[in-house]
């Protein structure tokens, strides 16, 4: 299994660019099998294993994909399958909105129950009931879930909860169904509207995204387009939060700063100065010192993803924090490993209490997820001595080449 090494207590300086958004890359490949007959043309695109694991599941369909230098090109004008085998599923469970568009291609789709992560449970409700919403026949039995529709109608759907996985796949759905659909309470994130980009680039008709209302007509079929994927918002955050856990100065280039609105206010309450243009953020320092209260929301409020990231940063700021999770049920994981490297956090429920503490100290400690690797790769940089961090392939899921940027900018981390 490898590993990353951190030596703590060098500042980054510097500038980067970063790649384009897993989440955008991943609904935005799904959506490429509504495309029956001609080449699709990604650009932007990050080379991270998930992208590579969703390549393999669209190969394992019948499309043809053909990736190099963060540019993609995918044919799915052959499909041979409508079930996406278990293995596959397990490797990545946000497959589950490519429901969507097999269904309206094929008008058949079977797939393993994704089930839980080490961020909670991963119901598919949401997806489920839309579907059955637009004419699917949907079975759920002994972990399998089985769509069936001979042809798919739109219709109005109100979402109990603004999910950004069951948005995508029935926007996704809804392009090719007979007629209009609505969707009510539907989430608002800018890889919504990206997706939303692509599908009319194809020849779609989807209007609404980044508000909570989406209005869908569906056509006849899709046809061929090349579509530049948005910056990643989260990796942007996380080496942002990287320069400033490092009491360092970072430029970043090519970005949305809108996009981190809620994140560059809750950094600034943190006592960190950031300068903005209109496509750049620039940490220039500033003392950390603790946020009274920090509570993740769907878009545009402040994301979930980036809540491990800022809890290695507030382990280190001056004072008492407090950060409330409210959208997944056990996103807390990194909690136990920031502790080993002597951060003071408690936790109740979703709410996790942190004290600042004047260093951390370097040890050994896994990652459990994404994200929360992440966050320990900002810990280690921050820490006294060294931090080793195991099961990185978390990390490598959504970060390409993570190690790599932070080196660029004077950071003392290796992978081995
Ligand atoms: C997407 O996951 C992202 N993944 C996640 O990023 C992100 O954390 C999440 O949105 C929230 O922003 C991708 O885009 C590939 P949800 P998704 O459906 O679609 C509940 C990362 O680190 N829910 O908005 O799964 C669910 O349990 C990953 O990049 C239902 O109850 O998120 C959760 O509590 C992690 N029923 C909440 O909604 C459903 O049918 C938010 O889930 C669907 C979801």
């Amino acid at each position: 299994m490898k590993k990353f090494v951190v030596e703590g207590g060098n500042k980054l300086e510097g500038s980067l660019s970063v790649k384009g958004a897993k989440n955008s890359t991943l609904p935005i490949m799904a959506a490429s099998v509504l495309c029956s007959e001609d080449w699709v043309e990604l650009h932007n695109i990050p080379d991270i294993s998930d992208m590579h694991v969703m390549a393999k599941i669209l190969k394992s369909l019948g499309a043809k994909v053909i990736y190099n230098e963060n540019r993609l090109n995918l044919k799915v004008d052959a499909l041979h399958s409508c079930t996406i085998a278990d293995e596959l599923m397990r490797e990545m469970r946000s497959s589950i909105f490519l429901m969507g568009p097999l269904l309206a291609r094929l008008g058949e789709v079977k797939v393993t129950y994704p089930g839980g992560c080490s961020i909670g449970p991963r119901p598919v409700d949401l997806h489920l009931k839309g579907l059955e919403a637009l004419g699917a026949k949907v079975r759920e039995e002994n972990g399998f879930i089985t769509a069936s529709a001979s042809s798919l109608a739109g219709a109005k759907i109100h979402l109990d909860y603004p999910s950004v996985g069951a948005t995508e796949n029935l926007m996704m759905a809804a392009a090719l169904a007979k007629g209009k659909t609505v969707i009510s309470n539907a989430a608002k994130e800018p890889e919504i509207v990206d997706l939303q980009n692509f599908l009319n680039a194809m020849g779609a008709n989807v209007r609404g995204a980044g508000t909570e209302t989406l209005r869908i007509l569906g056509v006849q079929k899709l046809g061929k387009c090349s579509y530049r994927i948005i910056p990643d918002r989260i990796v942007a955050g996380t080496y942002l939060m990287a320069a400033a856990i490092t009491g360092g100065r970072l430029l970043l280039k090519e970005i949305i700063p809108v996009h981190l609105d809620a994140v560059v206010a809750k950094m600034k309450e943190a006592g960190i100065e950031i300068r903005a243009t209109e496509d750049s953020l620039e940490i220039i320092g500033g003392k950390l010192k603790a946020v009274e209260t920090l509570r993740t929301l769907p878009y545009p409020g402040f994301p979930t993803d980036l809540q491990a990231p800022i809890m290695a940063l507030l382990t280190v700021a001056d004072g008492h924090s407090k950060i409330m999770e409210s959208i997944f049920e056990n996103r807390f994981k990194h909690v136990t490993e920031l502790k080993r490297l002597n951060a003071n956090i408690s936790v109740e429920g979703r709410t996790a209490f942190i004290k600042g503490v004047k260093r951390l100290s370097g040890t050994e400690v896994e990652a459990t997820d994404l994200r929360a690797g992440a966050a320990l790769i900002l810990a280690g940089l921050a820490a006294e001595g060294t931090t080793v961090i195991n099961k990185i392939n978390h990390i490598d899921r959504g970060y390409e080449n993570i190690e790599h940027d932070l080196q660029q900018l004077g950071a003392k981390i290796k992978r081995i």
